[in-house]
C-alpha cells in the first residue's frame, strides 16, 4: 500500500505520515513549503526508522505532479495541502481561492490520468452553516461560510463529490476536522506556526515559553457557562489515526462519504487555560479582550458516524493534549528552527 500525502510537511500531514508508516504502509509526501519545514519529515523518518521520499513542489504545477504519479503506483491520496488562515483569507480571498481550488483541480486531474481514484480530504467544521443545533452531525446544513477559507473547503467538497460521481470506482472521504491540538508524545514533531499564532493552543504554548507576554481571550460575554467560546479540541495523533481508519474504509467502498473527526465534547477557552496550567504546572497570564469577528459561541461534533462506520474514536484526553503541546514547544522553543 503506497499513499501520496499532499501538504505532508505540515502540522497534521507530518503526524499522519508517521501513523501511516507505523501502520506499515509506504508514504510519498509533497509540499511547496509555503507554511512548513522539511525538517518535520526528516524527524518522522527518524522516529519510525522508515524512508519517506519527499518532493518539494507546488500542486498547481501539473507537470511536476504528473511526474510523481508517473514514478509511483499510488493506492490512495491524502490531500492536506492548502492555505488555512481564516483572517488572512478575508484579506486575500483570491490567494485562497487560487491556491486551494487550483491545487485540488490539478490533483484530481493527475489522479484521473494516473487511474488513482481513492482520496481523503482535509475538510473542516467551518463548512457547517452557523446556528445549527449542537452537536453537529454530518447531515447538518452546510454553507453560509464566514470566510473565503471556509468557502474553499465547501467548494472543494463539491469538486470531489462531482469528480467521484463522474468517475465510477472513485472513493472519497471528506473528513471534517474540529480543533486539532497537541503533538506527537516524543516532542519531536508538532505545530510550528509562522508569525503570531492565530489559534488558541499555539498561542498558549508560546506564552508558556516566554515568546509572548500574555494571552488575550477573545470575548467573555458569550452565552456559554463561563462566557468564553466552546470548541471541540482533539489530539492530533487521534486525528492522524482517523486518516488510517478512513483510508482502510476507502479500500472497501466506493462513492463519497463525509465524516466528523472530533471528540463530541466541548471545552471553553477558560477551561483550556486552566487545563494547560494544571497539566504542566506553568502559569498562563491572560487578559479579557473583545470578541474576535466571525467567532461563534460554541461548536462541537457528533462523532457517532466515525465511531460506527470507521471504528474510530478520539482516545486522548485534554490533559494529554495540553501535556504534549507543551512537551513539543519546550523542546523546540523556536519550532523547527530551534
Ligand atoms: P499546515 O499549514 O501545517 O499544512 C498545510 C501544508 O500545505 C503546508 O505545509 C503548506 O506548505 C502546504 N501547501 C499549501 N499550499 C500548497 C500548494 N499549492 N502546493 C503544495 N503544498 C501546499 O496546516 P495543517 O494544520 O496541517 O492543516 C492541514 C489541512 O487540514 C489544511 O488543508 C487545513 O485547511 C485543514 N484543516 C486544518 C485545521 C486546523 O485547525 N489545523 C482544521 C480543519 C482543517
Ligand atoms: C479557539 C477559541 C477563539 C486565540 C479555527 C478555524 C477553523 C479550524 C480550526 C481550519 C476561539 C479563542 C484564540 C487567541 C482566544 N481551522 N482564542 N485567543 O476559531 O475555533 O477554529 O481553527 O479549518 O476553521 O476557524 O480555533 O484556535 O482560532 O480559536 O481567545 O489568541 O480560542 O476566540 O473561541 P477556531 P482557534
Amino acid at each position: 500500500m503506497t499513499v501520496l500525502v499532499t501538504g505532508g510537511t505540515g502540522y497534521i500531514g507530518s503526524h499522519t505520515c508517521l501513523e501511516l508508516l507505523e501502520k506499515g504502509w509506504d508514504v510519498v509526501a509533497v509540499d511547496n513549503l509555503s507554511n512548513s519545514s522539511p525538517e518535520s519529515l526528516r524527524r518522522v523518518s527518524e522516529l519510525t526508522g522508515r524512508p519517506l521520499p519527499f518532493f518539494p513542489l507546488d500542486l498547481r504545477d501539473e507537470t511536476a505532479l504528473g511526474q510523481i504519479f508517473g514514478r509511483y503506483a499510488f493506492d490512495g491520496v491524502i490531500h492536506f495541502a492548502g492555505l488555512k488562515a481564516v483572517g488572512e483569507s478575508v484579506a486575500q480571498p483570491l490567494e485562497y481561492y487560487g491556491n486551494n481550488l487550483q491545487s485540488t483541480v490539478s490533483l484530481c486531474r493527475a489522479m484521473v490520468r494516473a487511474g488513482v481514484g481513492r482520496v481523503l480530504f482535509s475538510s473542516s467544521a467551518t463548512v457547517y452553516a452557523p446556528g445549527s443545533p449542537l452537536p453537529l452531525g454530518e447531515d447538518a446544513p452546510t454553507g453560509g461560510c464566514t470566510s473565503p477559507y471556509g468557502w474553499t473547503k465547501w467548494m472543494i467538497e463539491q469538486i470531489l463529490r462531482d469528480t467521484a460521481a463522474a468517475n465510477p470506482g472513485w472513493s472519497v472521504a471528506l473528513l471534517r476536522y474540529f480543533n486539532p491540538v497537541g503533538a506527537h508524545p516524543s516532542g519531536r514533531i508538532g505545530e510550528d506556526p509562522r508569525g503570531i499564532p492565530n489559534n488558541l493552543m499555539p498561542y498558549i504554548t508560546q506564552v508558556a515559553a516566554g515568546r509572548r507576554e500574555c494571552l488575550t481571550i477573545f470575548g467573555g460575554d458569550y452565552d456559554t457557562p463561563d462566557g468564553t467560546c466552546v470548541r471541540d479540541y482533539l489530539h492530533v495523533v487521534d486525528l492522524a489515526r482517523g486518516h488510517v481508519a478512513a483510508m482502510e474504509y476507502l479500500l472497501e467502498h466506493t462513492g463519497t462519504e463525509t465524516f466528523n473527526l472530533g471528540t463530541g465534547r466541548g471545552y471553553s477557552v477558560r477551561e483550556m487555560v486552566d487545563a494547560f496550567e494544571r497539566a504542566n504546572g506553568v502559569r498562563i497570564p491572560w487578559r479579557m479582550g473583545p470578541r474576535r469577528p466571525g467567532d461563534v459561541a460554541a461548536i462541537y461534533a457528533n462523532p457517532a458516524k466515525s465511531r460506527s462506520v470507521l471504528g474510530w474514536t478520539a482516545e486522548r484526553t485534554l490533559e494529554d493534549m495540553c501535556r504534549d503541546s507543551w512537551n513539543w514547544q519546550r523542546q523546540n522553543p523556536q519550532g523547527y528552527e530551534t
